[in-house]
Protein backbone atom coordinates (compact mmCIF):
# COMPACT_ATOMS: atom_id res chain seq x y z
CA UNK A 1 0.00 0.00 0.00
CA UNK A 2 1.18 3.51 -0.98
CA UNK A 3 0.19 5.16 2.26
CA UNK A 4 3.41 6.71 3.61
CA UNK A 5 2.80 9.93 1.59
CA UNK A 6 -0.39 10.78 4.12
CA UNK A 7 1.02 8.79 6.83
CA UNK A 8 1.20 11.38 9.63
CA UNK A 9 4.77 12.33 10.79
CA UNK A 10 5.86 14.08 13.53
CA UNK A 11 7.11 16.87 10.80
CA UNK A 12 3.20 17.46 9.61
CA UNK A 13 2.16 20.74 9.17
CA UNK A 14 -0.06 20.90 11.75
CA UNK A 15 2.27 20.17 14.35
CA UNK A 16 0.51 18.45 16.56
CA UNK A 17 1.13 14.56 15.89
CA UNK A 18 0.24 13.00 19.18
CA UNK A 19 -2.35 15.38 20.17
CA UNK A 20 -5.64 14.71 22.31
CA UNK A 21 -8.63 16.86 21.09
CA UNK A 22 -9.84 18.46 25.07
CA UNK A 23 -13.14 20.29 25.09
CA UNK A 24 -13.51 22.12 29.03
CA UNK A 25 -17.01 22.96 30.24
CA UNK A 26 -18.08 23.68 26.56
CA UNK A 27 -21.35 25.22 26.38
CA UNK A 28 -23.38 26.80 23.43
CA UNK A 29 -26.32 28.78 23.78
CA UNK A 30 -28.71 30.42 21.12
CA UNK A 31 -30.90 33.11 22.56
CA UNK A 32 -31.91 31.23 25.47
CA UNK A 33 -31.71 27.90 24.31
CA UNK A 34 -28.82 25.55 25.44
CA UNK A 35 -27.69 23.56 22.38
CA UNK A 36 -24.73 22.17 24.17
CA UNK A 37 -24.24 21.64 27.35
CA UNK A 38 -21.08 22.16 30.10
CA UNK A 39 -19.43 19.27 27.71
CA UNK A 40 -16.21 18.05 29.03
CA UNK A 41 -14.08 15.12 26.51
CA UNK A 42 -11.07 14.34 26.44
CA UNK A 43 -11.02 12.48 22.60
CA UNK A 44 -7.06 10.75 22.69
CA UNK A 45 -4.84 11.33 19.58
CA UNK A 46 -5.87 8.54 17.23
CA UNK A 47 -8.26 7.11 18.56
CA UNK A 48 -11.79 6.92 16.43
CA UNK A 49 -14.66 8.70 18.71
CA UNK A 50 -18.00 8.37 17.80
CA UNK A 51 -21.06 11.11 19.17
CA UNK A 52 -23.98 9.56 18.93
CA UNK A 53 -27.58 10.81 19.57
CA UNK A 54 -31.00 11.95 18.61
CA UNK A 55 -31.42 14.47 16.28
CA UNK A 56 -30.95 18.17 17.71
CA UNK A 57 -28.47 16.66 20.83
CA UNK A 58 -25.84 19.20 19.85
CA UNK A 59 -23.66 16.96 18.05
CA UNK A 60 -23.21 19.30 15.10
CA UNK A 61 -23.05 22.58 16.87
CA UNK A 62 -20.07 20.48 18.68
CA UNK A 63 -17.98 19.26 15.83
CA UNK A 64 -18.75 23.27 14.45
CA UNK A 65 -17.27 24.23 17.70
CA UNK A 66 -14.35 21.90 17.24
CA UNK A 67 -13.82 23.04 13.45
CA UNK A 68 -14.11 27.13 14.74
CA UNK A 69 -17.18 27.51 12.49
CA UNK A 70 -19.28 28.03 15.92
CA UNK A 71 -17.70 29.98 18.69
CA UNK A 72 -18.72 28.47 22.11
CA UNK A 73 -20.83 30.75 24.72
CA UNK A 74 -18.25 29.51 27.47
CA UNK A 75 -15.71 26.63 28.09
CA UNK A 76 -11.81 26.39 26.10
CA UNK A 77 -11.25 23.46 23.78
CA UNK A 78 -7.58 22.36 22.76
CA UNK A 79 -5.56 19.87 21.00
CA UNK A 80 -2.18 18.52 21.87
CA UNK A 81 -2.17 21.46 25.13
CA UNK A 82 -2.32 24.01 22.36
CA UNK A 83 -5.38 26.34 23.44
CA UNK A 84 -7.49 26.42 20.11
CA UNK A 85 -10.49 28.54 21.30
CA UNK A 86 -9.84 31.71 19.29
CA UNK A 87 -8.01 30.35 16.61
CA UNK A 88 -9.26 30.63 13.13
CA UNK A 89 -10.44 28.05 11.52
CA UNK A 90 -8.28 27.46 9.08
CA UNK A 91 -5.76 27.53 11.59
CA UNK A 92 -7.06 24.98 13.02
CA UNK A 93 -5.16 21.41 12.67
CA UNK A 94 -8.71 19.78 11.97
CA UNK A 95 -10.46 19.03 8.90
CA UNK A 96 -14.16 18.33 8.16
CA UNK A 97 -16.24 16.04 6.08
CA UNK A 98 -19.82 16.96 6.11
CA UNK A 99 -22.69 14.55 5.10
CA UNK A 100 -23.26 17.04 2.08
CA UNK A 101 -19.26 16.62 0.70
CA UNK A 102 -19.39 19.36 -2.13
CA UNK A 103 -16.79 18.15 -4.84
CA UNK A 104 -16.24 20.52 -7.50
CA UNK A 105 -18.02 19.45 -10.15
CA UNK A 106 -15.45 20.83 -13.07
CA UNK A 107 -12.43 19.29 -11.49
CA UNK A 108 -10.91 15.59 -11.99
CA UNK A 109 -10.93 13.64 -9.16
CA UNK A 110 -7.31 13.75 -8.67
CA UNK A 111 -7.57 17.61 -9.26
CA UNK A 112 -10.46 17.71 -6.13
CA UNK A 113 -7.90 15.84 -3.86
CA UNK A 114 -5.05 17.86 -4.85
CA UNK A 115 -6.50 21.45 -3.98
CA UNK A 116 -5.96 22.19 -0.63
CA UNK A 117 -2.38 20.84 -0.78
CA UNK A 118 -1.79 23.05 -4.15
CA UNK A 119 -3.13 26.30 -2.65
CA UNK A 120 -0.54 25.62 -0.13
CA UNK A 121 1.92 25.15 -2.75
CA UNK A 122 2.93 21.82 -1.30
CA UNK A 123 5.50 20.76 -3.74
CA UNK A 124 4.67 16.97 -4.18
CA UNK A 125 0.91 17.88 -3.88
CA UNK A 126 -0.04 15.43 -7.39
CA UNK A 127 1.86 12.13 -5.68
CA UNK A 128 0.35 12.66 -2.16
CA UNK A 129 -3.05 13.50 -4.08
CA UNK A 130 -2.51 10.17 -6.04
CA UNK A 131 -1.17 8.29 -2.40
CA UNK A 132 -4.34 9.34 -0.77
CA UNK A 133 -6.95 8.49 -3.67
CA UNK A 134 -5.03 4.70 -4.02
CA UNK A 135 -6.05 4.56 0.29
CA UNK A 136 -9.41 4.93 -0.63
CA UNK A 137 -9.13 2.16 -3.76
CA UNK A 138 -10.13 5.48 -6.58
CA UNK A 139 -6.34 5.54 -7.94
CA UNK A 140 -7.46 4.44 -11.28
CA UNK A 141 -10.61 6.42 -11.26
CA UNK A 142 -8.46 10.03 -10.71
CA UNK A 143 -9.05 11.47 -14.44
CA UNK A 144 -12.76 11.37 -13.63
CA UNK A 145 -15.29 14.41 -13.13
CA UNK A 146 -17.36 13.95 -9.58
CA UNK A 147 -19.97 13.57 -11.58
CA UNK A 148 -19.03 10.07 -12.92
CA UNK A 149 -18.44 8.68 -9.94
CA UNK A 150 -21.27 6.44 -7.63
CA UNK A 151 -22.53 8.04 -4.13
CA UNK A 152 -20.04 6.06 -2.44
CA UNK A 153 -17.42 6.48 -4.63
CA UNK A 154 -17.82 10.33 -4.17
CA UNK A 155 -17.88 10.00 -0.96
CA UNK A 156 -14.07 8.76 -0.75
CA UNK A 157 -13.24 11.46 -2.84
CA UNK A 158 -14.27 13.65 0.13
CA UNK A 159 -12.33 11.63 2.45
CA UNK A 160 -9.14 11.25 0.30
CA UNK A 161 -9.19 14.97 0.05
CA UNK A 162 -9.96 15.56 3.93
CA UNK A 163 -7.43 13.36 4.49
CA UNK A 164 -4.32 14.05 2.17
CA UNK A 165 -4.34 17.62 4.52
CA UNK A 166 -2.56 15.24 7.43
CA UNK A 167 -5.14 17.11 9.83
CA UNK A 168 -4.40 15.84 13.42
CA UNK A 169 -8.32 15.98 13.77
CA UNK A 170 -10.75 14.71 11.45
CA UNK A 171 -13.88 15.92 11.87
CA UNK A 172 -16.79 13.97 10.14
CA UNK A 173 -20.31 14.69 10.38
CA UNK A 174 -22.92 12.12 9.52
CA UNK A 175 -20.38 11.34 6.46
CA UNK A 176 -22.41 8.65 5.19
CA UNK A 177 -26.19 9.70 5.15
CA UNK A 178 -26.54 10.27 1.77
CA UNK A 179 -25.91 6.26 0.97
CA UNK A 180 -28.19 3.58 0.97
CA UNK A 181 -27.90 1.00 3.70
CA UNK A 182 -25.73 -1.72 1.46
CA UNK A 183 -22.99 0.73 0.89
CA UNK A 184 -23.28 2.67 3.98
CA UNK A 185 -22.41 -0.43 5.99
CA UNK A 186 -19.11 -0.94 3.35
CA UNK A 187 -18.36 2.44 3.98
CA UNK A 188 -17.75 1.52 8.04
CA UNK A 189 -15.63 -0.86 7.62
CA UNK A 190 -13.61 0.88 5.00
CA UNK A 191 -13.79 4.03 7.52
CA UNK A 192 -12.54 2.25 10.19
CA UNK A 193 -9.32 0.63 8.12
CA UNK A 194 -8.68 3.84 6.42
CA UNK A 195 -8.64 5.40 10.20
CA UNK A 196 -6.26 2.58 11.73
CA UNK A 197 -4.13 2.94 8.73
CA UNK A 198 -3.25 6.56 8.69
CA UNK A 199 -3.55 6.56 12.69
CA UNK A 200 -5.44 10.44 12.35
CA UNK A 201 -7.93 10.79 15.26
CA UNK A 202 -11.29 10.38 13.59
CA UNK A 203 -14.32 12.22 15.31
CA UNK A 204 -17.77 10.49 14.13
CA UNK A 205 -20.96 12.50 14.54
CA UNK A 206 -23.87 9.95 14.03
CA UNK A 207 -27.83 9.48 14.98
CA UNK A 208 -26.89 5.56 13.59
CA UNK A 209 -26.19 3.41 16.92
CA UNK A 210 -25.07 0.61 14.88
CA UNK A 211 -23.06 2.68 12.85
CA UNK A 212 -21.25 4.35 16.22
CA UNK A 213 -20.99 0.70 17.63
CA UNK A 214 -19.54 -1.28 14.75
CA UNK A 215 -16.67 1.79 14.35
CA UNK A 216 -15.89 3.50 17.35
CA UNK A 217 -13.04 2.75 19.92
CA UNK A 218 -15.00 4.98 22.20
CA UNK A 219 -18.95 6.04 21.42
CA UNK A 220 -20.32 9.41 23.65
CA UNK A 221 -23.95 8.90 23.74
CA UNK A 222 -25.40 12.15 23.48
CA UNK A 223 -29.14 13.73 24.81
CA UNK A 224 -30.17 17.00 25.47
CA UNK A 225 -26.74 18.78 24.72
CA UNK A 226 -25.31 17.02 27.66
CA UNK A 227 -23.28 13.54 27.23
CA UNK A 228 -25.38 10.81 29.16
CA UNK A 229 -22.37 7.80 28.88
CA UNK A 230 -19.11 7.12 27.14
CA UNK A 231 -17.04 4.22 26.93
CA UNK A 232 -16.30 1.27 24.40
CA UNK A 233 -19.22 0.16 22.53
CA UNK A 234 -19.17 -3.38 24.64
CA UNK A 235 -19.48 -1.32 27.86
CA UNK A 236 -22.31 1.29 26.77
CA UNK A 237 -24.01 -2.21 25.45
CA UNK A 238 -23.56 -4.46 28.40
CA UNK A 239 -24.16 -2.28 31.18
CA UNK A 240 -25.98 1.11 30.06
CA UNK A 241 -25.88 3.62 33.58
CA UNK A 242 -29.26 5.54 32.00
CA UNK A 243 -32.24 3.99 30.92
CA UNK A 244 -31.91 6.54 27.72
CA UNK A 245 -28.62 4.88 27.17
CA UNK A 246 -30.29 1.56 27.71
CA UNK A 247 -32.94 1.96 24.81
CA UNK A 248 -31.09 4.56 22.48
CA UNK A 249 -28.35 2.14 21.69
CA UNK A 250 -30.10 -1.33 21.14
CA UNK A 251 -33.21 -2.66 22.90
CA UNK A 252 -33.76 -2.74 26.66
CA UNK A 253 -36.41 -4.17 28.87
CA UNK A 254 -36.86 -2.17 31.93
CA UNK A 255 -38.74 -3.52 34.56
CA UNK A 256 -39.69 -1.45 38.19
CA UNK A 257 -38.46 -3.51 40.92
CA UNK A 258 -37.78 -3.00 44.85
CA UNK A 259 -34.38 -3.91 46.53
CA UNK A 260 -36.08 -6.39 49.82
CA UNK A 261 -32.21 -6.91 50.68
CA UNK A 262 -29.23 -9.07 50.33
CA UNK A 263 -25.81 -8.44 51.67
CA UNK A 264 -22.45 -9.16 49.94
CA UNK A 265 -21.99 -9.24 46.03
CA UNK A 266 -25.80 -9.30 45.43
CA UNK A 267 -29.01 -7.28 45.86
CA UNK A 268 -32.13 -9.03 46.66
CA UNK A 269 -35.15 -7.50 44.62
CA UNK A 270 -38.60 -8.46 44.18
CA UNK A 271 -39.72 -7.55 40.02
CA UNK A 272 -44.27 -8.29 40.69
CA UNK A 273 -43.59 -10.78 43.29
CA UNK A 274 -40.79 -12.29 42.25
CA UNK A 275 -37.31 -12.59 43.95
CA UNK A 276 -34.47 -11.72 41.50
CA UNK A 277 -30.71 -11.20 42.17
CA UNK A 278 -28.66 -8.46 40.82
CA UNK A 279 -25.25 -8.01 40.79
CA UNK A 280 -24.54 -4.98 43.51
CA UNK A 281 -21.71 -3.66 40.91
CA UNK A 282 -24.34 -3.24 38.03
CA UNK A 283 -26.67 -1.13 39.90
CA UNK A 284 -26.39 2.82 40.40
CA UNK A 285 -28.77 2.54 43.22
CA UNK A 286 -29.00 0.46 46.21
CA UNK A 287 -31.96 0.28 48.15
CA UNK A 288 -35.36 1.44 47.10
CA UNK A 289 -37.18 1.45 44.05
CA UNK A 290 -34.69 0.91 41.27
CA UNK A 291 -35.22 -0.14 37.10
CA UNK A 292 -33.57 -3.60 36.35
CA UNK A 293 -32.62 -3.73 32.68
CA UNK A 294 -32.17 -6.81 30.59
CA UNK A 295 -31.49 -7.46 27.14
CA UNK A 296 -33.99 -9.13 24.95
CA UNK A 297 -31.21 -11.42 23.49
CA UNK A 298 -30.04 -12.73 27.40
CA UNK A 299 -33.86 -13.84 28.42
CA UNK A 300 -34.06 -17.71 28.69
CA UNK A 301 -37.61 -18.31 27.64
CA UNK A 302 -38.97 -21.81 28.48
CA UNK A 303 -42.31 -23.77 28.67
CA UNK A 304 -44.20 -22.74 31.87
CA UNK A 305 -43.76 -25.01 34.40
CA UNK A 306 -43.75 -25.09 38.21
CA UNK A 307 -40.61 -23.71 38.67
CA UNK A 308 -39.36 -20.49 39.50
CA UNK A 309 -39.12 -17.66 36.82
CA UNK A 310 -41.59 -14.77 35.44
CA UNK A 311 -44.17 -16.33 34.05
CA UNK A 312 -46.15 -15.14 30.88
CA UNK A 313 -47.88 -15.66 27.78
CA UNK A 314 -46.75 -15.09 24.36
CA UNK A 315 -47.95 -12.44 22.36
CA UNK A 316 -46.18 -11.96 19.21
CA UNK A 317 -43.80 -14.24 16.78
CA UNK A 318 -41.42 -12.32 14.58
CA UNK A 319 -38.85 -15.19 12.55
CA UNK A 320 -36.54 -13.05 11.57
CA UNK A 321 -34.34 -16.00 9.85
CA UNK A 322 -31.12 -15.77 12.01
CA UNK A 323 -33.69 -14.98 15.40
CA UNK A 324 -36.74 -15.14 16.70
CA UNK A 325 -38.05 -11.78 18.33
CA UNK A 326 -41.11 -12.70 20.74
CA UNK A 327 -43.44 -10.32 22.52
CA UNK A 328 -44.45 -11.77 26.21
CA UNK A 329 -47.08 -10.34 28.49
CA UNK A 330 -45.15 -10.80 31.53
CA UNK A 331 -47.49 -11.10 34.75
CA UNK A 332 -47.44 -7.56 36.67
CA UNK A 333 -44.67 -6.33 34.54
CA UNK A 334 -45.99 -5.60 31.05
CA UNK A 335 -45.06 -6.13 27.37
CA UNK A 336 -41.39 -7.39 27.41
CA UNK A 337 -38.91 -8.59 24.14
CA UNK A 338 -37.54 -11.61 23.98
CA UNK A 339 -34.86 -12.89 21.06
CA UNK A 340 -34.04 -16.40 20.68
CA UNK A 341 -31.12 -17.31 18.43
CA UNK A 342 -32.68 -20.06 15.89
CA UNK A 343 -30.52 -23.03 16.74
CA UNK A 344 -33.03 -25.91 16.34
CA UNK A 345 -34.95 -24.98 19.80
CA UNK A 346 -38.23 -24.76 20.79
CA UNK A 347 -40.37 -22.44 18.89
CA UNK A 348 -43.08 -20.98 20.68
CA UNK A 349 -46.54 -19.65 19.45
CA UNK A 350 -49.17 -16.92 20.36
CA UNK A 351 -50.52 -17.93 23.30
CA UNK A 352 -47.93 -20.12 24.85
CA UNK A 353 -47.69 -19.70 28.52
CA UNK A 354 -44.23 -19.62 29.34
CA UNK A 355 -41.44 -18.70 31.81
CA UNK A 356 -38.77 -16.12 31.90
CA UNK A 357 -35.20 -15.92 33.39
CA UNK A 358 -31.85 -14.89 32.94
CA UNK A 359 -28.56 -15.03 34.49
CA UNK A 360 -27.77 -11.97 36.77
CA UNK A 361 -24.73 -11.11 35.46
CA UNK A 362 -26.76 -9.90 32.54
CA UNK A 363 -29.14 -7.54 34.20
CA UNK A 364 -28.82 -3.92 35.56
CA UNK A 365 -30.17 -1.64 37.93
CA UNK A 366 -30.73 2.17 37.01
CA UNK A 367 -32.62 4.29 39.01
CA UNK A 368 -36.15 3.94 39.98
CA UNK A 369 -37.70 7.42 39.20
CA UNK A 370 -35.93 7.51 35.16
CA UNK A 371 -38.56 7.23 32.46
CA UNK A 372 -37.96 3.83 31.11
CA UNK A 373 -39.10 4.50 27.67
CA UNK A 374 -36.15 7.16 27.35
CA UNK A 375 -34.72 7.34 24.44
CA UNK A 376 -37.03 4.31 23.02
CA UNK A 377 -38.10 5.30 19.77
CA UNK A 378 -35.57 7.48 18.85
CA UNK A 379 -33.19 4.94 18.42
CA UNK A 380 -35.56 2.63 16.65
CA UNK A 381 -34.64 3.89 12.88
N1 LIG B 1 -27.80 28.73 14.56
C1 LIG B 1 -28.71 28.25 15.39
N2 LIG B 1 -29.63 29.04 15.97
C2 LIG B 1 -30.54 28.54 16.84
N3 LIG B 1 -30.62 27.25 17.20
C3 LIG B 1 -29.73 26.40 16.65
C4 LIG B 1 -28.74 26.84 15.72
N4 LIG B 1 -28.01 25.78 15.35
C5 LIG B 1 -28.52 24.73 16.00
N5 LIG B 1 -29.56 25.09 16.79
C6 LIG B 1 -30.34 24.21 17.67
O1 LIG B 1 -29.46 23.54 18.53
C7 LIG B 1 -29.87 22.19 18.72
C8 LIG B 1 -28.73 21.27 18.35
O2 LIG B 1 -28.53 21.32 16.94
P1 LIG B 1 -27.47 20.39 16.21
O3 LIG B 1 -27.43 20.80 14.80
O4 LIG B 1 -26.19 20.44 16.96
O5 LIG B 1 -28.15 18.97 16.38
P2 LIG B 1 -27.64 17.53 15.88
O6 LIG B 1 -27.41 16.73 17.10
O7 LIG B 1 -26.53 17.69 14.94
O8 LIG B 1 -28.94 16.96 15.16
P3 LIG B 1 -29.09 16.15 13.75
O9 LIG B 1 -28.88 14.69 14.10
O10 LIG B 1 -30.53 16.40 13.40
O11 LIG B 1 -28.13 16.68 12.78
C9 LIG B 1 -31.12 22.00 17.87
O12 LIG B 1 -32.25 22.10 18.70
C10 LIG B 1 -31.06 23.14 16.88
O13 LIG B 1 -32.35 23.55 16.49
MG1 LIG C 1 -26.32 17.34 12.86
Amino acid sequence: MSTAAITRDPGAVSGSAGADLVLSGITKRFGDFTAVDNLDLLIPSGSFFALLGPSGCGKTTTLRMVAGLEAPTSGTLSIGGRDITGTAPHQRPVNTVFQNYALFPHMSVLDNVAFGLKRRKVRDAEAQARAALDLVELGHLGARRPAQLSGGQQQRVALARAVVNRPAVLLLDEPLGALDMKLRRQMQVELKKIQTEVGLTFVHVTHDQEEAMTMADTVAVMNNGCVEQMGPPQELYELPRTAFVANFLGKSNLMQARVTGGAGEYLELDIAGNTVALRRDRATDHSGQVLVGIRPEKLRMEPASAGPGIRGVVLDVSFTGASTEYLVDAEGIGTVGVFAQNHGGTLFADGDRVQLAWDPEHAFGLRGDEDSRAGATEGDS
